[in-house]
C-alpha cells in the first residue's frame, strides 16, 4: 500500500525526510507545505519535483486528500499542524518536539484518540547501534538497577536561524533527545525536576543556552543533566556522555562508542575488589538514527500498532523539557503531575 503523503516544512530536515520518502515505495509524495512558497520550491528544484505547494497543512491534505502527513516545520507549528492533519483523515509523522506547551500535547493526543489517527515523533537518537545495545545489557542486568544517572552535553554549534532567537534553544530544541534517552535507559517515567537554566558569558543565543536540571524518575532513580550549547572547546558527542550507576556496578558511555562496564557478577558480592571490567558488544544490526525510527513509525502504522515514540508516550519526554522550563522560571522544584491537567 502506497501513502499518499504531505510534506511540511521544507527547510533542511525536510530535505532530508524527502530523500527518505523518495527512496520508499509505500510513499507516494503529493504535496509541499511551507509557509514561504520559496522553500517549498527550492525543494521542488532539489529533487527533480513538481508537486503543488500549498502554505496551510489544511488546505493541502483538503485538496490532495493524503493519508499521510510529514512534518518537519518549526516546532511551533507542530501541534497544530498535526491537529489540522489528523483532523482531515490524515496520520502523522513529525519531528521533535510535538508540542511547546502542554496544553498542546494534551490537545494532540486528544485529537488522535477521536479521530483513531496515528501521531508520531522522530527520536532519532534512540536508534544508535551503541544506545540500544547499552540498553539491551542494562536490561539483561549488567550493572544492576540503575540509580543515578549523569548526562553530559556540551557543544558549541553556530546555526543561525531561529534557535538562536529561541527563550530556551537548549531545553527546547536539543535536550529533549537527552531527556528522552534517560527515559529510554532507565525504563520509567520522569516524576520531578529541578532545573537551573542560564546563558553564560559569551553565548552568541538571546534565549538560555545552558542548563543543569535533576530528575527523579517513579522507580526512584535520579536522573542529573548537564547541557551547553555554547560551550567552547572539550566538546561531548551530540549523544551526550553517561555514567550510570547501578546496584552491582557502573557504565561509562560516551555516546559514539559502545558503553564499558566495571561490575560485579552478583548483587550480594558487591564490592571494589569483585569489579570486573568488561565491553560492551553492540548487539545492533541494520539501520540507524532517522531512517532507523522512520522505518519503526512506518511499521507500527502499517502494523496498527503503536510507534515506540508514539506521542501518549513520547508526551513524558515533552513533561521533562516543560517541567524544566517551567521550573527554572519559578526557581522550585516542578511535579510533572502539575503539568498534566
Ligand atoms: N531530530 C533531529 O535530530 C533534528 C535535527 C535538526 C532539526 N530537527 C527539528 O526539525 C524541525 C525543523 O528544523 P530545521 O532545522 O529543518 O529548520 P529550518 O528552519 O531549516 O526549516 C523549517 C521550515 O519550516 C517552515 N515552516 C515554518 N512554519 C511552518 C508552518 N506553519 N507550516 C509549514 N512549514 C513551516 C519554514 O519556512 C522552514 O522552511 C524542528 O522541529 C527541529 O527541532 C530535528
Amino acid at each position: 500500500m502506497k501513502h499518499r503523503t504531505v510534506l511540511a516544512g521544507c527547510g533542511s530536515m525536510g530535505n532530508r525526510w524527502m530523500e527518505y520518502a523518495l527512496g520508499r515505495d509505500d510513499i507516494e509524495m503529493v504535496a509541499l507545505v511551507d509557509i514561504f512558497s520559496e522553500n517549498a520550491q527550492a525543494m521542488n528544484e532539489r529533487h527533480g519535483l513538481q508537486l503543488p505547494v500549498y502554505s496551510s497543512v489544511a488546505e493541502a491534505i483538503e485538496e490532495t486528500g493524503a493519508e499521510l502527513l510529514l512534518d518537519t516545520s518549526i516546532p511551533d507549528a507542530h501541534a497544530s499542524n498535526a491537529i489540522a492533519a489528523m483532523q482531515r483523515g490524515a496520520s502523522v509523522m513529525m519531528e521533535k518536539p510535538m508540542a511547546v506547551t502542554m496544553a498542546d500535547a494534551l490537545r494532540l493526543i486528544e485529537v488522535s484518540k477521536q479521530t483513531s489517527r496515528f501521531c508520531a515523533v522522530m527520536q532519532n537518537r534512540r536508534y544508535t547501534k551503541e544506545i540500544r545495545s547499552l540498553k539491551l545489557d542494562l536490561d539483561a542486568g549488567v550493572i544492576g538497577a540503575p540509580g543515578f544517572v549523569t548526562a553530559n552535553f556540551f557543544l558549541g554549534p553556530r546555526f543561525g536561524g531561529f534557535r538562536e532567537a529561541m527563550e530556551h534553544p537548549l531545553i527546547l530544541d536539543m535536550a529533549i533527545h537527552t531527556f528522552d534517552a534517560a527515559r529510554y535507559l532507565i525504563g520509567a517515567n520522569p516524576i520531578s525536576v529541578y532545573c537551573h537554566e542560564f546563558n553564560p558569558e559569551g553565548s552568541w543565543y538571546m534565549g538560555n543556552a545552558s542548563a543543569i536540571c535533576v530528575f527523579e524518575f517513579s522507580n526512584g532513580a535520579v536522573f542529573s543533566y548537564n547541557g551547553s550549547w555554547s560551550a567552547l572547546g572539550h566538546d561531548t558527542s551530540w549523544e551526550g556522555e553517561w555514567r550510570i550507576q547501578g546496584s552491582k556496578g557502573s557504565a561509562i558511555w560516551d555516546g559514539n562508542s559502545p558503553a564499558v562496564y566495571q561490575a560485579t557478577s552478583e548483587e550480594a558480592d558487591a564490592n571494589v575488589d569483585s569489579l570486573i571490567p568488561s565491553k560492551g558488544v553492540i548487539h545492533w544490526q541494520g539501520a540507524e538514527r532517522r531512517e532507523a525510527c522512520l522505518n519503526e513509525m512506518l511499521a507500527a502504522l502499517q502494523s496498527g500498532k503503536r510507534s515506540e515514540t508514539d506521542i501518549r508516550d513520547n508526551i513524558h519526554s515533552v513533561a521533562m523539557m516543560l517541567g524544566a522550563i517551567e521550573s527554572a522560571k519559578h526557581q522550585r522544584k516542578v511535579m510533572l503531575s502539575e503539568l498534566f491537567v
